[in-house]
């Protein structure tokens, strides 16, 4: 999915330390600048060894420090002009011995040093300084008691640790240490920036078509791709929520951080939302699901018997998944948004859906225009009336939906 300039605006410090996964931090930069970021580096002695300041000074457009004593910053003091004017230190690759360092609170370079003095009020949040450490060190360093320790008290200190992830290993061992890939660690820190409108919800997402199973080879499906429903569940996900989505078939990355249940048929998603529906607060219906199945799947292949008989589909009505779920008794029942996908008269059909199916809002599309598409249009249909979100990329009307969301929804208990 694209990414929208998320990061338009935001200047990032980018701290790199001493380790082999400092190949990828050219790559994050230029990832960091493509979203829209201003990306300041600093580097430490050990750092150089695996990459030159040439390099990413030459990827962001600013010189790079490595020296506490560097003379270019004001006053010259670079640990306290660099911090500041940052949105957000990000450390990548962020080793054992500088998680150390960190945990010790020590200063003995000029990227520990500017950790150190980072602001961290606690009286005016506006003004904190946020530390991201993405971790990158072989797995016997990792799984190390005084790794996890220092890692510990570094989160205890406020610090937001990103990964590591398990995998092949530069040293050509297999386990949990490598550095985030560069795509995921600018998810990350585009996550870290949306507001947290649904801290502590749990959100349950329906997306993708279903597949209804004529034979073993045939089947019923629709156009649907599945990545408005995506993109909502990576917005609530990035909004703070807890998120599982039920996936129809789609061929589509899993956002991150969320959990999700793939199936194929209108049966077995409505048999995967019922019992997950009453521990959510917020259930979001893209699903397209097909309305009617074959009354029979044939166990082999239908094939022509010569005769030219054309065979007759018997079919039979699907399960209502968010009509069902929307009538589950309160306590249960998770605040639901429908969608309707349609070809004409969308608010007539959305304002039907809304009372048919009694939800609380209906968030309206022209189907054949969004399917498989990454730009969409929505109109949000409510008691009050309708509302019209501008045409734009679908991550973009998602986390607009998100805000909506939030605003709607009963307060917690
Ligand atoms: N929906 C559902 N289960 C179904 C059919 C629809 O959960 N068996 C949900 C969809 O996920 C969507 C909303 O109901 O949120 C409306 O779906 P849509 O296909 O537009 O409406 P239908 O109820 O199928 O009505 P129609 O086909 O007549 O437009």
């Amino acid at each position: 999915m694209s990414t929208l300039l998320d990061l338009h605006g935001k200047h990032v410090l980018l701290g790199l330390t001493g380790g082999i996964a400092c190949y990828k931090a050219a790559d994050l930069t230029r990832e960091l600048v493509k979203a829209g970021a201003s990306v300041q580096v600093v580097m430490t002695e050990s750092a150089c060894r695996f990459i030159t300041p040439v390099t990413m000074q030459a990827l962001t457009g600013h010189p790079v420090y490595t020296d506490p004593w560097d003379a270019r910053a004001g006053h010259n003091m670079a640990h306290i002009d660099l911090p500041r004017a940052a949105d957000a230190i990000l450390v990548a690759p962020a080793s054992a011995d500088f998680i150390a360092r960190l945990a010790q609170g020590r200063a003995d370079d000029l990227l520990a040093l500017l950790c150190l003095a980072r602001p961290q009020s606690h009286v005016d949040a506006t003004r904190r300084v946020p530390l991201l450490l993405a971790p990158a060190m072989n797995r016997e360093m990792w799984s190390h008691p005084a790794t996890q320790r220092n890692v510990a008290q570094a989160a205890a200190d406020g610090a937001i640790v990103l990964g590591p992830a398990c995998g092949e290993q530069a040293c050509g061992e297999v386990g949990e240490g490598r550095m985030l890939e560069a795509d995921e660690l600018r998810d990350e820190l585009i996550a870290f920036f949306q507001p947290k409108l649904l801290a502590g919800r749990r959100v349950l997402v329906s997306a993708g078509p279903t597949f209804e199973p004529i034979d073993p080879v045939r089947g019923i499906t629709n156009h649907s791709s599945g990545k408005m429903g995506f993109a909502i569940a990576r917005a609530a996900q990035e909004a703070g929520a807890d998120v599982t989505l039920v996936a129809g078939p789609v061929q589509l990355a899993t956002p991150r951080h969320v959990r999700r249940i793939d199936v194929t048929s209108a049966q077995q998603m409505h048999d995967a939302v019922l019992p997950e529906a009453p521990a959510h607060d917020v259930f979001v219906a893209t699903a397209a699901v097909a309305d009617w199945r074959p009354a029979r799947a044939d166990g082999r292949k239908i094939k022509k018997d010569g005769s030219r008989k054309v065979p007759a589909l018997e079919l039979v009505e699907n399960p209502d998944i968010l009509a069902t779920v929307a009538r589950l008794p309160a306590g249960q029942r998770p605040w639901c948004v429908g969608f309707a996908a349609e070809s004409h008269d969308l608010v007539k059909h959305a304002r039907d859906k809304l009372v048919r199916k009694s939800v609380p809002l209906i968030v309206g599309n022209v189907g054949p225009a969004t399917f498989g598409r990454d730009d969409n249009a929505l109109v949000l249909v409510d008691a009050a009336g309708e509302r019209e979100l501008a045409p734009g990329p679908k991550l973009a009307l998602a986390r607009q939906l998100v805000r909506e969301i939030a605003e709607r929804i009963p307060a917690k208990r």
